[in-house]
């Protein structure tokens, strides 16, 4: 088995709601790397950036990713912008399976309107969030190709991305096993 799955992805991209689902069709535990951030400093998203700046936001993620690479059998949903970390990127794929979930920028701010969540991404902020999901997105090709897996989120539901998710799990673990390791 991966130690643990991890779901990266754009803001958007469906991985708190995708992660809890697939804990539960594995039987594992479920962490949100931002809503352990927001407990540690007892604020939002959006007022840690306000009241403490970028910097000490991704402090905390690297913090919070480490601690929770630390354990195992796990569904690991991290922010969007903690693979753009080098440091983060190695936690995340020392003995995990990397998922990325996809999705076009115009669902993603889609989403995010609907769940008026754009107030809640500091980075979207701004009077033009398209262009900044696809300039965000751009500079971030790198960072999210670490994942093993992607799998593509337009036009479905949580349930049935999870449930694709569940499978390719399961295929990565049989393929483990079949090579005798
Ligand atoms: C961020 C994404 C957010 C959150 C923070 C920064 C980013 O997480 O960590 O606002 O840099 O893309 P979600 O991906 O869960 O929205």
């Amino acid at each position: 088995m991966p130690g643990n799955v991890v779901l990266i992805g754009f803001s958007g991209s469906g991985k708190s709601a995708v992660g809890q689902l697939l804990a539960e069709r594995l039987g594992w535990s479920f962490v949100d790397t931002d809503e352990a951030i927001v407990r540690r400093f007892g604020k939002s998203i959006a007022a840690i950036f306000r009241e403490e700046g970028e910097a000490a936001f991704r402090a905390a993620e690297r913090d919070v990713v480490a601690l929770a690479c630390a354990d195992a059998r796990q569904v690991i949903s991290v922010g969007g912008g903690a693979p753009v970390d080098r440091g983060n990127r190695a936690r995340l794929l020392d003995g995990n399976l990397v998922v990325r979930l996809e999705a076009s920028p115009e669902t993603i701010l889609a989403r995010l309107r609907a769940a008026s969540g754009a107030e809640e991404r500091p980075l979207l902020a701004g009077d033009d969030p398209l262009s900044r999901i696809r300039s965000l997105r751009a500079a971030r090709v790198e960072a999210y190709a670490i994942a093993h897996h992607v799998v593509e989120t337009e036009g479905r539901t949580p349930p049935d991305v999870a449930r694709e998710v569940s499978e390719v799990v399961r295929g990565f673990v049989e393929a483990v096993e079949g090579t005798g390791r």
